[in-house]
């Protein structure tokens, strides 16, 4: 684990490819019960995560499939995809009206509970990836994770085991200084 959560910021990177190795239920959601203190408008807690494992991961490439309209290969293919890694964890938007938090502040809020999970995963020595696609919002992908009216997918985070040797480069840099500015 980094000495600092700059360091495990400057540290972390995606992981394409994973092992079949994964955290189990009770440390995601120790490293959740962390990663969910992020700033949140009236406090609405407006997300949560389902973990995909097993042939959760083949309904849902199913799901993803019959979204895009394809078959044979193709379809197969596509329905492959969530078998990338072992552990797949919906992002889940739960947005509700609210007369003083719009919809776009909820799902920035799920977004940043999203981030700070993937950089904890990362620290605890997960490989992780965010994904997401053309067809992540389509009734049928919704469907599948059982959501309800007002819960949006962001994706999910795909998580394994990181294969000996195989931590692939930090990438590129995030040129903060061009993106970064100041009014008087
Ligand atoms: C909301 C969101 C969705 C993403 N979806 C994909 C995706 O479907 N496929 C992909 O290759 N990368 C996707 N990414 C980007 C990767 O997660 C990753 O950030 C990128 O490959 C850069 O690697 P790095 O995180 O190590 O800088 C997504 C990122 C976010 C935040």
């Amino acid at each position: 684990m980094s000495a600092s959560a700059r360091e495990a910021m400057l540290a972390r990177r995606s992981a394409p490819k994973v092992t079949d190795a994964a955290p189990d239920d009770a440390e995601v959601a120790d490293l959740l019960e962390a990663a969910g203190r992020v700033a949140d408008h009236a406090s609405l807690r407006p997300w949560r995560f389902i973990a995909l494992r097993g042939d959760a991961r083949n309904r849902l490439g199913d799901a993803l499939a019959a979204a895009a309209g394809l078959d044979g290969e193709h379809g197969a293919r596509l329905a492959g995809k969530p078998l990338r890694a072992p552990l797949l964890l919906a992002i889940v938007a739960v947005t509700r009206p609210h007369f003083k938090v719009p919809e776009w502040e909820q799902e920035a809020v799920a977004a940043g509970v999203a981030h700070q999970l993937s950089l904890l995963l990362d620290d605890a020595g997960w490989g992780v990836m965010w994904r997401s696609g053309p067809h992540t919002r389509h009734p049928l992908v919704a469907e599948m994770h059982g959501l309800a009216d007002g819960e949006r997918l962001l994706g999910w985070l795909y998580v394994g085991g990181v294969p000996d040797g195989a931590r692939p480069d930090r990438g590129q840099d995030a040129d903060a200084a061009a993106r970064f500015s100041s009014l008087q």
